[in-house]
C-alpha cells in the first residue's frame, strides 16, 4: 500500500547549554503530531536537530577552553538524551555539523551565487550577536536589539548578500494565494507589517570575522550566515542535491514547520525566498506558536526562572510533564508553566480522572469476573449515549488535529474518561453484583468500560505514549479498532497504579 506522506519539523536547536521547558514544550507538541499522523497510517518523517555554527558557539567554546565542535559534542549528547527521556520519536537527528548538511549548504550556495542570487559586496549595520541577528536602525527599540533587549554593534566587512528584494512580490503573492501558508493567520500580518511593508533589504549572508561555520568553497574566507546554514537543514537532512536523493523526493515539501514566533520572518522570508531561487516547492505550512513563560516571564538563567527539564521528568514522569505542556497552553499562544499547576493537573487529571478510571475497572474485572469478560449485550438506555461517545471519539480527536488543537484533542479523550467514570456511578456495578441475576448486566457495563478505556488508550499513545502502554498492558488486548466494538473480549492483568497523587 502506497501511504500518504507527512513531513514534520522542529527548530534546530543551539546547543548553548540552556535547553529549558520551553524548547521541551514546542517538541512535545512537534511529536505528538508526528506520532498521531502515525497512528492515522501515515508515513511520516520527523526531524529535528542541532543548529551548531556561529559566533556565539565559537566564544563559549573557547571560554570553556575547548574546541567548538567538543564544546557541541556533548550538549548534543545531553539533547538526545533529553529527547530520549522525553519519548521524542524524531526519525532523524540532524546536527549542522554532519557532513552531508555542510556539502548542501555550501552546493545550495554556490547555485544562488551562480543564478545571481547571492552577490558579493560590503556591510555596514547592526548586529545582535546572542541572536545572530542583523537589524536596521528603525528596528531597534531604544537603542538595542527588539528580541532580547541587548546591546547591538555596528559592523563593516566584505560580504555576500541573498538578494530578498527581488523576491518580495513574488512573495506577498504567494501569501495572498496559500491562506494557510502561515499559522496562526495573526502572524502572517505581523511579517507584513512589521518586516515586509517597510521593504526588504538584502541579506547579508556571509562572514569573515570568526570561522566556526560552513565555509563558501569559493572564497574560503567566508563562511555562511548561519541563518542559510540552519534553515537548509530541512531539505539537507533529505539527501537534497546528494547521490541518494529519495528522501528528498518523497518527502518534499514540507506539511509543517513548527516554529517559534521568534524566528517566524526567517521561516516566512528567507527561506520561502531561498527555495524560490532554488526553485523549490513551498512547504505547505508554518506554524508559529507562543512562548512558554514561567512566573509570567521569559525563561534565563539571569531571571533566575530556569530549571533543568529533567527535574520535573525525574520527579513526575514523562507523561506528566507531556500532558501538562499540551493541555496548559493554546498552541498559538502564550503560556505559563507553573510547577503548582502541574501538580494540579497531575492529581485532577491523571491521578483522579485517568488512574482512578482504569484502576477500578480493572479491579471490579477481577473481583467478580476472576479477570475474564465478554459482551453479554444486556443493555439499558444509559448505554447508548456512552457507546455513541466511545465512538465518535475518534473523529473528534481528529478535527481538533486537523487545526492543531492538540491540547483540545487531548481534552476530548479526557472527556470521555470522566463521563466513564460517571457510567460506574450511576450503574453502581457494586449493586449489580449482590444480585445473582444481574451478573450478565455487570458484564455487559465492565465490558462498555473497558473498550472506553481501550478507545480511549489509543488515541492517548501520540500523546500519552508510556501511560498508553501501561494500559493495554493492563487491558491484556492489543486490539487497535478506534471504536467502539462488539465482540472483543478481555482478560486484564492485575491493576497497576498509573499516577501518584502529589501533595504540594
Ligand atoms: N537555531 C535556531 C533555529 C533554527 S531553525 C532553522 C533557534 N534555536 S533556539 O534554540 O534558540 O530556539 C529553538 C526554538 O525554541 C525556537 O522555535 C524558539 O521559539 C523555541 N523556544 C525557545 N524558548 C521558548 C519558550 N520559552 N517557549 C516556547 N518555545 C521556545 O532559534
Amino acid at each position: 500500500m502506497n501511504k500518504e506522506k507527512f513531513y514534520i519539523t522542529t527548530p534546530i536547536y543551539y546547543p548553548s547549554g540552556n535547553f529549558h521547558i520551553g524548547h521541551c514544550y514546542a517538541t512535545i507538541v512537534a511529536d505528538s503530531i508526528a506520532r498521531y499522523k502515525r497512528l492515522k497510517g501515515y508515513d511520516v518523517f520527523f526531524q529535528t536537530g542541532t543548529d551548531e555554527h556561529g559566533i556565539k558557539i565559537q566564544k563559549k567554546a573557547e571560554s570553556a577552553g575547548v574546541s567548538p565542535k567538543e564544546y557541541v559534542d556533548k550538549i548534543v549528547e545531553d539533547t538526545k538524551d533529553l529527547w530520549s527521556k522525553l519519548n521524542i520519536s524524531y526519525n532523524r537527528f540532524l546536527r549542522t555539523t554532519d557532513k552531508e548538511h555542510i556539502e548542501c549548504v555550501q552546493k545550495i550556495f554556490k547555485i544562488l551565487y551562480d543564478k545571481g542570487d547571492i552577490y558579493k559586496g560590503h556591510y555596514s549595520g547592526l548586529y545582535c550577536t546572542p541572536c545572530e541577528s542583523f537589524w536596521t536602525k528603525t528596528q531597534l527599540v531604544d537603542g538595542k536589539c527588539p528580541d532580547c533587549g541587548r546591546e547591538v554593534q555596528e559592523v563593516k566587512e566584505e560580504a555576500y548578500f541573498l538578494k530578498l528584494s527581488k523576491y518580495q512580490e513574488q512573495l506577498v503573492k504567494y501569501y495572498d494565494e496559500h491562506p494557510d501558508f502561515i499559522q496562526p493567520i495573526s502572524r502572517k500580518n505581523e511579517m507584513i507589517n512589521n518586516f515586509i511593508n517597510e521593504g526588504l533589504e538584502d541579506l547579508c549572508v556571509s562572514r569573515t570575522s570568526f570561522t566556526w561555520g560552513i565555509p563558501v568553497t569559493f572564497d574560503q574566507k567566508h563562511v555562511v550566515y548561519v541563518w542559510i546554514d540552519a534553515l537548509s537543514n530541512y531539505i539537507s537532512s533529505l539527501g537534497y542535491l546528494s547521490e541518494d536523493d529519495s528522501l528528498f523526493k518523497k518527502f518534499w515539501p514540507a506539511d509543517i514547520h513548527i516554529v517559534g514566533k521568534e524566528i517566524m520572518r526567517f521561516h516566512t522570508i528567507v527561506w520561502p525566498i531561498m527555495l524560490f531561487a532554488l526553485g523549490l516547492e513551498q512547504p505547505k505550512q508554518i506554524f508559529g506558536h507562543g512562548w512558554l513563560k514561567v512566573d509570567g516571564q521569559k525563561i534565563s538563567k539571569s531571571f533566575g526562572n530556569y530549571k533543568d527539564p529533567r527535574e520535573y521528568i525525574d520527579k513526575y514522569g514523562a507523561d506528566v510533564v507531556r500532558y501538562y505542556s499540551l493541555r496548559e497552553v493554546p498552541f498559538g499562544s502564550d503560556g505559563n508553566f507553573s510547577e503548582d499547576n502541574l501538580i494540579m493537573r497531575l492529581n485532577s487529571d491523571l491521578a483522579n480522572v485517568l488512574g482512578n478510571l482504569v484502576q477500578r475497572t480493572i479491579s471490579m474485572v477481577q473481583k467478580y469476573f476472576a479477570g475474564k469478560v465478554s459482551n453479554k449485550k444486556i443493555r439499558e438506555d444509559i448505554d447508548s449515549d456512552f457507546i455513541n461517545m466511545i465512538s465518535e471519539l475518534s473523529s473528534k480527536v481528529d478535527k481538533q488535529m486537523e487545526i492543531l488543537n492538540v491540547g483540545d484533542a487531548v481534552g476530548e479523550i479526557f472527556d470521555l474518561l470522566r463521563c466513564s467514570n460517571k457510567y460506574i456511578d450511576e450503574t453502581v456495578p457494586w449493586v449489580l453484583a449482590k444480585d445473582e441475576n444481574k451478573k450478565d448486566r455487570l458484564e455487559t457495563v465492565l465490558y462498555n468500560l473497558l473498550e472506553s478505556i481501550r478507545v480511549s488508550s489509543c488515541l492517548l499513545t501520540p500523546f500519552l505514549p508510556d501511560t498508553s502502554d501501561k494500559i493495554k498492558n493492563q487491558l491484556g488486548n492489543l486490539n487497535d479498532s478506534l471504536e467502539y466494538i462488539d465482540d472483543n473480549s478481555y482478560s486484564v492483568n492485575n491493576p497497576e497504579i498509573l499516577f501518584k497523587r502529589v501533595e504540594k
